[in-house]
C-alpha cells in the first residue's frame, strides 16, 4: 500500500512583475494545487476602499470600512478568488491605475494586513476541502509571515526595467519601482527574501525555466514526474 500523498504548501514571494502569478498558475495545473494570488486580495480591498471614498491616511475610516468587509471565497477553476460582500471585484477594477497607485499605501497598514491574515491561512483548509493536493500562494510576506513553515518557499527577483517591460506587454501601466520601494520599506511584513527561501533571479529566464526550477523539488517530494 502506498502512503497518501502529502498536502503541500508552496509560497512564492517577490516584487511586482516578477512572474509570481504566471508561475503559480502553471504549478497549480501541474500538481493540482489551489492557486492563491494574495496581491489580488490587497487590490480588491483597495478597490473597495476607493469605492467607499476611504483614504489610507484616514485610519478611523479604514478601520470602519474593514469592520464591514464580509470576506468569502469563490473557486474559479483552480483559482481562489476573494469575495467582498458576495462579489468578486472584476479584474479591470483591481488592475486599474487608481488601484496600482494606492494599493501599497493600504497594504502598509497593520490593520489591513491583520484583517487579511487569518483569511489567507484558512485557504489551506479550503484547498483540503476541495480535494487539492496543496496550495500555491503568491505575495510579499507568504514565506515570512503567512506560511513560514511552508514546504517550499521561493523568492523571485527581476530587474525593475524588465518588470516594467513585462507589464507594458500585458497592456498595463504600473508603478513597479514605487510599489517595490513602498512594499520593501514598510514596517509591517515588508517584502523580504526570508532566510532559507530559494532565491531565483528571473531576469534572464523564460517562464518555463522559472517554473522548472520550482517544479523539480516539488515533483521529487510528491514522487511524481
Ligand atoms: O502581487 P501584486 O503586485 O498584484 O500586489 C499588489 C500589492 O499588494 C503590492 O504592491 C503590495 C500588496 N501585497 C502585499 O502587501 N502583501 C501580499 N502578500 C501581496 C500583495
Amino acid at each position: 500500500m502506498t502512503a497518501a500523498a502529502p498536502f503541500i504548501i508552496v509560497a512564492i514571494d517577490g516584487g511586482a512583475g516578477t512572474g509570481k502569478s504566471s508561475s503559480a498558475t502553471l504549478l497549480s495545473e501541474r500538481f493540482n494545487l489551489l492557486h492563491v494570488d494574495t496581491g489580488s486580495f490587497y487590490r480588491a480591498a483597495t478597490a473597495e476602499f476607493l469605492r467607499l471614498g476611504v483614504a489610507a491616511a484616514d485610519l478611523t475610516s479604514v478601520r470602519r470600512a474593514l469592520g464591514s468587509l464580509q470576506l468569502g471565497t469563490r473557486l474559479d477553476s483552480r483559482d481562489a478568488q476573494m469575495e467582498i460582500g458576495g462579489r468578486v471585484v472584476p479584474e479591470a477594477e483591481i488592475r486599474s491605475p487608481a488601484v496600482n497607485v494606492n494599493v501599497s499605501l493600504f497594504a502598509a497598514l497593520p490593520e489591513v494586513r491583520t484583517a487579511l491574515l487569518d483569511y489567507q491561512r484558512r485557504l489551506a483548509d479550503f484547498a483540503r476541502g476541495h480535494d487539492f493536493r496543496g496550495l500555491v500562494i503568491g505575495g510579499r510576506d507568504i514565506g515570512s509571515v503567512i506560511f513560514p513553515n511552508a514546504d517550499f518557499r521561493f523568492f523571485l527577483h527581476v530587474d525593475e526595467a524588465v518588470a516594467e517591460q513585462r507589464r507594458a506587454r500585458q497592456g498595463q501601466s504600473d508603478s513597479i519601482k514605487e510599489r517595490n520601494r513602498l512594499d520593501s520599506s514598510r514596517k509591517t511584513a515588508p517584502l523580504v527574501c526570508p532566510t532559507g527561501a530559494i532565491y531565483i533571479d528571473t531576469t534572464h529566464l523564460t517562464l518555463a525555466e522559472v517554473v522548472e526550477k520550482m517544479a523539480a523539488p516539488i515533483a521529487a517530494k510528491l514522487s511524481v514526474p
